[in-house]
């Protein structure tokens, strides 16, 4: 069993924390947080540290999942990546391209394993979208489309998680993010074009979008766009969409659905399937949008572990895909300043 340490037992570490408890690949052993009040809740066999640097340097654990507010990611991993822990970090990676790029050289120094939550990966749904394009369902693939709200500023408890300074961005950095990352996992290139528009007019905060328009265009041509919202009054959803010459494949949350379309040729007869995720919705109803969050965190852990003992990925997110996550964002906000096709000059 790998032994976890867990930083910030918040909103999402509370739902790390009950994934690590049906792991059968790792356990939590170690925890810090601000807050005491959550320390005194957990139970007696876990360890819990003063501070944050005493868990890092402690042998209490093997690796640790940061799920503290943003702007604490980068110290925090690069602590954990000198004292010989691997990092899972939470969305988004950090608040601005430049720590993510000092997390990836501390990884690559420290020989230690660093990936990044984008646990939408392992949603049922989109397993099945990304599975027709790697079994060819879809013909050659041409462009993946998709989109993120949630209704914004009601949705947040603190002030840092629409603080430009803090969290890097507005809706893309937030919800969009993990779109953004599922378009890019589906086209599955490098992407070295990035052109966008934002708008911060109904929120009215300091540098903060509340609606983002991305388009992107990979190595190979393959084009992606998507709009990310902070002003979804229908309430949280996102769905994605991937075309190729013989069909489509669509993933929707929530509820969840996928739809897949294919043909023999461009215009052909059309077959369909649909799927409606009927005990993952009744599993919600009952015990809400966390029991999936649970499900896609226990599979990552899977593939963390794998790659930490040199085994494949699978489908985790890397500490590069974590770069390419914030490096798009930067190069919208960049093209909406300039009114220009920003050229990525990394790989994306
Ligand atoms: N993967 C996902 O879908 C997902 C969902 C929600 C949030 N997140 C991300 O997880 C992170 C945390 O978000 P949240 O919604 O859980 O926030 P939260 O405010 O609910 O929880 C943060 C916790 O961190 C603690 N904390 C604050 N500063 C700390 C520090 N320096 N050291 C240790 N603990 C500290 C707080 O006391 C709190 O308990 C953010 O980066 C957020 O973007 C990811």
């Amino acid at each position: 069993m790998m032994r976890f340490g867990l930083i910030g037992l918040g909103g999402i570490g509370e739902v790390r924390k009950q994934a690590l408890e049906v792991s059968d690949v790792c356990e939590l052993t170690a925890a810090f947080d601000l807050d005491a009040n959550l320390l005194a809740q957990l139970p007696d066999d876990i360890t819990v540290f003063k501070d944050a640097e005493q868990l890092l340097k402690s042998d209490a654990c093997d690796a640790v999942i940061i799920s503290t507010p943003t702007h604490f990611h980068k110290d925090l991993a690069i602590t954990a990546l000198e004292n010989g822990k691997h990092v899972i970090v939470e969305k988004p990676m950090a608040s601005s391209l430049a720590e993510c790029e000092q997390m990836v050289e501390t990884a690559e120094r420290c020989g230690k394993i660093l990936t990044v939550g984008f646990n939408h990966r392992y949603f049922a749904a989109i397993k099945e979208v990304k599975a027709a394009i790697q079994n060819e369902a879809l013909g050659t693939l041409r462009y993946v489309k998709g989109y993120a709200g949630h209704t914004g500023l009601s949705e947040f408890k603190s002030a840092w998680m629409y603080d430009k300074d803090k969290m890097g961005g507005g809706t893309l950095m937030d919800n969009g993010i993990h779109t953004l990352d599922l378009i890019c996992y589906l086209i599955n290139d490098e992407i070295n074009e990035v052109s966008g528009m934002i708008s911060t007019k109904t929120w009215q905060l300091d540098r903060t979008e509340d609606n983002a328009f991305v388009q992107l265009r990979s190595q190979s041509g393959v084009m992606g766009s998507l709009h990310s919202s902070w002003t979804e009054w229908k309430g949280y959803h996102f769905y994605v969409e991937a075309y190729g010459d013989l069909g489509m494949a669509r993933a929707y949350y929530a509820p969840m659905s996928s739809t897949i379309i294919t043909m023999e040729k461009p215009g052909g007869q059309a077959s369909k399937k649909r799927n409606f995720y009927i005990p993952a919705i009744f599993r919600e109803k009952f015990k809400g949008w966390q029991s999936t969050v649970v499900q896609t965190f226990v599979e990552e852990f899977h593939d963390f572990v794998s790659l930490t003992n040199g085994g494949p990925a699978g489908a985790i997110a890397t500490a590069q895909d974590g770069l390419r996550s914030i490096a798009i964002p930067n190069a919208v906000y960049d093209s909406d300043r300039d009114h220009q096709v920003v050229t990525l000059n990394r790989p994306g």
